[in-house]
């Protein structure tokens, strides 16, 4: 049974111990602030607590970490601790220490990652729109979504993710009436671009011809009525979506299936009992006949209240009715303890208005935590709004495309000697894994700009610099089995130079990177670690030749810790949803 407790934490339970050796239990447990050092020869990590301490002790730092020291119990652990400066204690570890540390990683399938107290997680994402193609806002929600339903899940929680799919509301009404209007005879022969100009003309039919617009109304009237033909076409619509929003789901490599779907139309036979709870617990209130619930905080820019509408004064529901119907379903039915909302930033006030109705209605306890994981938009080069040239919004699909296409003319430059089909995959693996990480990368709730280049470069913070470290190792390993030598599976790594000794180290900090994205819901903090590993690995592949040592334990040594570089890569890539390759 391999133990899972990080490097970070073993230090930090030491300091703690010691400092409640040295100044009482009341200071157990202190945040003994252990960080990385800025510079490998301050040591490897550094205890930064004791300018706080001394503060509320009222004492001097330095006699605060030396006191700490007299009491610190670690001969196993560190080769050395110095008080730096005002009370900065430097930590040096020791080298057999870290080899058995990385001796466990490499027997540890969880590249170290302990599990946590499991919640039950649902989480929110994707959801797009029916009958429309799913543009780069749905692409984020999808691949940011997917990231933390990886993470969570390796976490050891119970994760349920949930496709909002938006297939209902008014639109339908219109959409429908279009096909009937011009195709009444066979019907809607769809797919998703004739969709696509379909809702276009549907929309202009419906802003121009008041007659149109009449029977787009009396069309949702039905719909919402069960009338056989209309429901029969809204189906089709459904489906016809489904399967092509399923499509990019694969090619995406993302973890969402038919069975995650619950879409906005699933939740219409609770709405009018929503309504009416809200209504009896005196939450909602009839307002210029419709009915609204008016929260605390929110208002607009002349300061009168913001409602939500929850039932409009021809009785039809709202958005807002449905995602509290999802609320609590989620809360109650699936027993959420921590629900999460991917949706961009633009809905954020939806989203907290949806919240403060929630607590206020006392569908949560307090220890459940609902989250916002808002993310900002994607920019074109010129810091607008991604857009094609003609101004149009750019579909996912045409995304996809283009990636390949640039990706493989990136690789028939390197004229591999491959098969066709496994060059195919590799273009496959590095585009859309560049699209991905290029996204992943940047801090959620940001904005960031799509360029191309930078997402395809192979040296910089990017999928394909990503993968060819792991390539790298790939290549090492088919190298030293042609020259006849076995690669060890298990033995016992041996750090000798301080650049491996860098390497180690990144490599234990895993699992702190995983718990710190499952806390801030943050993938970004992912795509970093992974970045410096590689970028540490390449210096490793310079510096310590790995094949060439005539001690087979010194070359054993380095070739284990390419295993478990290459582990960690493989690991981490897969909690952002991107696949490995084994040449390129
Ligand atoms: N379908 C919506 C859109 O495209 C996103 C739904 C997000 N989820 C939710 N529970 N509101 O904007």
């Amino acid at each position: 049974m391999v133990k899972h407790m990080s490097l970070k934490l073993r230090i930090i339970q030491r300091f703690q111990a010691a400092i409640a050796r040295a100044f009482g239990e009341e200071f157990m447990p202190i945040d003994p602030v252990i960080k990385p050092t800025p510079r490998a020869d301050l040591g490897d990590f550094q205890a930064n607590f004791a300018m706080g301490l001394a503060k509320q002790l009222q004492l001097n730092p330095r006699e605060v970490a030396t006191r700490t020291l007299e009491k610190l119990q670690s001969e196993d652990l560190f080769s050395r601790v110095e008080i730096a400066g005002p009370g900065f204690i430097n930590v040096f570890l020791k080298a057999e220490f870290l080899n058995e540390q990385l001796d466990q990683l490499l027997a540890d399938p969880r590249g170290g990652v302990g599990r946590q107290e499991p919640q039950t997680v649902v989480i929110d994402y994707g959801s797009p729109n029916v009958a429309k193609e799913m543009h780069v806002g749905h692409l984020r929600s999808t691949i940011i979504g997917d990231s933390i339903a990886r993470v969570l899940t390796l976490l050891g929680h119970e994760v349920i993710r949930q496709n909002h799919l938006g297939d209902w509301g008014t639109q339908f009404g219109m959409l429908i009436q279009e096909i009937l209007d011009t195709n009444a005879s066979q019907k809607p022969a769809t797919n998703m671009a004739q969709l696509n100009s379909l809702y276009q003309a549907a929309k202009q039919h419906y802003d121009n011809d008041p007659d149109f617009a009449k029977r787009a109304r009396e069309r949702v009237v039905l719909l919402q009525g069960g009338d056989q033909e209309t429901v029969s076409i809204w189906k089709k619509l459904v489906t016809e979506s489904q399967q092509y929003f399923n499509q990019i789901y694969q090619r995406l490599h993302v973890l969402l299936t038919d069975a995650d779907i619950k879409s906005e139309s699933a939740y219409n036979p609770m709405l009018p009992g929503i309504v009416s709870e809200l209504l009896s617990s005196g939450l909602a209130t009839h307002s210029e006949g419709a009915i609204v619930v008016f929260l605390e905080g929110f208002k607009d820019k002349d300061e009168n209240p913001t409602p939500m509408i929850i039932q409009k004064s021809d009785g039809g529901h709202l958005y807002a009715t449905t995602d509290l119907a999802a609320a609590k379903y989620r809360l109650k039915t699936l027993k959420a303890t921590r629900l999460i909302y991917v949706i961009d930033s633009r809905q954020s006030q939806h989203m907290a208005m949806l919240f403060a109705a929630v607590h206020k209605q006392g569908w949560v306890n307090p220890s459940v935590q609902l989250e916002h994981a808002s993310f900002g938009s994607i920019l074109g080069p010129d810091r607008k709004p991604f857009k094609t040239r003609s101004g149009e919004t750019i579909k996912l699909v045409d995304l996809l495309d283009e990636a390949e296409q640039r990706a493989a003319a990136i690789l028939s430059e390197k004229k591999t000697d491959l098969p066709t089909e496994l060059q195919k995959s590799i273009v496959h693996t590095i585009s859309t894994g560049a699209i991905k990480y290029s996204d992943l990368c940047s801090e959620r709730v940001k904005d960031y700009i799509f360029d191309w280049d930078r997402m395809l470069s192979f040296d910089g913070n990017s999928a394909p610099y990503l993968l060819n470290a792991y390539v790298r190792i790939q290549a090492i390993f088919r190298k030293a089995e042609a020259q006849g030598l076995s690669l060890p599976q298990t033995g016992s790594v041996q750090l000798k130079d301080a650049i491996e000794h860098q390497l180690g180290l990144k490599l234990l900090a895993f699992p702190d990177i995983v718990e710190l994205v499952a806390k801030e819901l943050a993938p970004h903090h992912l795509c970093h670690y992974l970045c410096e590993l590689a970028t540490c690995f390449h210096s490793f592949y310079e510096h310590c030749p790995i094949l060439k040592p005539e001690a087979h334990l010194e070359r054993d040594s380095r070739l284990l810790l390419c295993s478990i570089t290459a582990k960690i890569l493989q690991q981490g890539l897969d909690l952002l949803g991107i696949q490995t390759i084994d040449r390129m």
